[in-house]
């Protein structure tokens, strides 16, 4: 396969083991993980603490070398020159000159990336307005808020305008207002065509934005999918609300629901199907007692990474 075809990544067998005390322990970090990325698509790399991300980030951007399998990045290995000049990064903790002020920052971001002097000030500006930095710019990071730093971590990511854009933990420090404006970022990146990877463990961030997500866990990647394929969009059950029942007929309810709940006035019965549904309907109607709401309950992303930490917790116990 050419180099201009090639996936933006691809990892075949992919082994990563630390040492640890002195070299006695060994730590599995990433365990024979085969992974593509095509041009074009944000992905979502989701794990809990300790899963690996950073692990396969550190190898992707040629700062640590696999124990064993294949990694390429457009088709080459990751610490070539050419690869990494295609390639723009944010690190888990980044430093900053901390007397330097944004603008300055990214200049130099900018020199060390080869762009032209003559287009680094008109850069570093248009970048300070995209992560929204402009009134602060001027300014020394010091006195920045961890958010603020993030942002100017995204912006000097993006200096270079590269086509592969690898973030770890972008979100990390951002309030609510951060997070949107992060999610505008990456939808004009992708509108432009770059391709994003992306690590976090928050799972609303993904559902919004990813085109595609891999869960990762205790360094296996456990499921990668479009997340209209990892989440079915059936619905697993039904939530029936219903209000004024008395003593006698909750024992009826008990026998249809797979689990009923009292919360004041209310019951709230949890059923499998519309059948059951309708068994709820009839006994409500003949206790005399009042539907409130019926709410279907479909499967989350967070339910489903849930499933595999549990998988994972259950292992290890
Ligand atoms: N330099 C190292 N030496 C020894 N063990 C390490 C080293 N770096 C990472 N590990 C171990 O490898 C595993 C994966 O770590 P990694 O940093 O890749 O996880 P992560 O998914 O990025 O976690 P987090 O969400 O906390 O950033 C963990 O068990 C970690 O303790
Ligand atoms: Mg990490």
């Amino acid at each position: 396969m050419s180099t201009l075809d090639a996936p933006v990544v691809e990892t075949r067998r992919l082994n990563r083991v630390y040492r640890s005390g002195f070299g006695v322990k060994l730590v599995p970090a990433l365990i024979d993980l085969d992974l593509e990325i095509e041009s074009g698509e944000v992905f979502g790399f989701l794990g809990p603490n300790g899963a690996g991300k950073t692990s396969l980030i550190k190898i992707l951007m040629g700062l640590s070398r696999p124990t064993s399998g294949e990694v390429t990045v457009f088709g080459r290995p990751p610490r070539d020159a050419a690869t990494k000049s295609r390639v723009g990064f944010l690190p888990e903790s980044p430093y900053f000159y901390e007397y330097l002020t944004a603008r300055e920052f990214l200049r130099l971001a900018a020199r060390l990336t080869n762009v032209p002097d003559g287009e680094a000030g008109d850069r570093a500006q248009s970048l300070l307005r995209l992560v929204g930095m402009e009134d602060a710019a001027d300014l020394q990071m010091r006195g920045y808020s961890r958010g603020m730093l993030q942002r100017i971590g995204i912006a000097q990511a993006l200096i270079a305008d590269p086509e592969f854009i690898v973030l770890d933990e972008p979100m990390g420090g951002l309030d609510p207002v951060g997070r949107k404006e992060f999610r505008d970022i990456i939808y004009n990146l992708r509108e432009r065509g770059k391709t994003v990877f992306f690590s976090t463990h928050i799972l609303s961030d993904v559902e919004m934005i990813c085109d595609r997500v891999g869960i990762i866990i205790a360094g296996r990647l456990v499921n990668v999918g479009r997340l209209s394929e990892i989440l079915t969009r059936e619905v697993e059950s039904y939530e029936v609300a219903v209000d004024g029942v008395t003593g006698k007929y909750r024992k009826a309810f008990e026998r249809v629901g797979r689990q009923v709940i009292r919360s004041g006035e209310t019951l709230l019965v949890t059923v499998r199907n519309e059948e059951e549904v309708d068994r709820v309907m009839a006994i409500a109607r003949e206790a005399g007692a009042r539907i409130q709401s019926l709410v279907p309950r479909r499967r989350t992303l967070e339910d489903h990474f849930m499933q595999y930490v549990q998988k994972q917790d259950e292992g290890v116990s």
